[in-house]
């Protein structure tokens, strides 16, 4: 057997509800003060309620911070940063997709109060150095894993993205809490889905990193998301169908973390850039 690494988040808690309490695992973790990072369809949806009222019967101060815009730019970067900074926060939840998500990885890393990196600073792989505040991750789509992945992706121009790659970026905790994926919406359940089912398609047969533990996670991500991706398109709120989804979407975001992506998703990047607000998915 070739040797191999595979590096992924430290814990994960896949559990119905689990985001109404959110505030007793922070809590769990030690933390004194947190930033919930994410956009303003989740906050006009009220998704993120149970989690903000969890906080409520806690110690723990919460700060929304939901200016979180589809392929985020670098501006929704400072300006998080730039609250994360005055309000002291010592750990960041990311609630979302992956937009939200990527954002939460990188004011994890930036906020951290010995950082000496600029945003600029981290783009490429292993650039990032130090250490970061405490990071947990709950998606709200079921499709990029980023909850899983070392990666995050800032829109840098108008059709240009830089990516951010390092270990760093792991969280702490991913939280799986299915429920708050029944209300998304038929065509962004397909789109999504289909990228997560390619991210572990091209995981297994990609060459590249390719090794036992990829090909396990690769193989059950596809077998619950072909089995369930129908059910969920047509009725959203099968529950089964939705927890199959978001948990093959993190098995397909842990084999593409340690297998990469290949010639599919190259070729999405191009594609991408000339058409930069479809509602696609990436
Ligand atoms: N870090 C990684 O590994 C990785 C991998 C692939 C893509 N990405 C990045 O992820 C981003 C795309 O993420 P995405 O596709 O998850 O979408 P997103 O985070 O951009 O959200 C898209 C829309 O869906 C809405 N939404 C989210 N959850 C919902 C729900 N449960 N119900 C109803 N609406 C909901 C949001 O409010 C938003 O309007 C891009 O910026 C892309 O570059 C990151
Ligand atoms: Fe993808």
């Amino acid at each position: 057997m070739s040797s191999f690494t595979f590096a992924t988040s430290k814990s994960i808690i896949c559990e119905p509800e689990a985001a109404s309490r959110l505030a007793e695992i922070c809590a769990e973790q030690h933390l004194r003060s947190v930033m919930l990072i994410t956009d303003s369809g989740i906050v006009g949806l009220g998704l993120h309620l149970n989690a903000v009222s969890s906080f409520d019967r806690s110690q723990i101060p919460l700060h929304v911070f939901s200016n979180v815009k589809f392929d985020p730019s670098e501006s929704v970067i400072f300006e998080a940063l730039a609250i994360a900074k005055a309000e002291k926060v010592d750990a960041i939840v990311g609630f979302g997709g992956g937009s939200s998500l990527d954002v939460a990885k990188v004011i994890a890393l930036l906020a951290h109060p010995d950082c000496k990196q600029q945003l600029v600073d981290i783009y490429g792989v292993g650039n990032a150095k130090g250490s970061r505040l405490p990071l947990i991750q709950v998606p709200t789509t079921a499709g990029t894993g980023s909850e899983v992945t070392q990666v995050a992706i800032i829109t840098t121009g108008n059709t240009t993205k830089n990516g951010a790659v390092t270990p760093l970026f792991l969280p702490d905790i991913a939280i799986l809490d299915a429920d708050l994926t029944l209300g998304l919406p038929p065509h962004v359940t397909a789109a999504t889905g289909i990228d997560a089912m390619v991210h572990a398609i091209e995981a297994y047969t990609g060459k590249y990193k390719k090794n036992p533990m990829s090909d396990l996670m690769a193989k059950e991500a596809l077998r619950l998301m072909a089995g369930s991706i129908r059910n969920a398109v047509n009725d959203g709120c099968n529950k089964k169908a939705r927890e199959d989804m978001l948990l093959g979407a993190m098995l397909a975001g842990q084999a593409f973390a340690n297998s990469p992506v290949a010639a599919v998703h190259a070729l999405a990047y191009p594609l991408g850039g000339a058409f930069p607000h479809s509602s696609r998915a990436k």
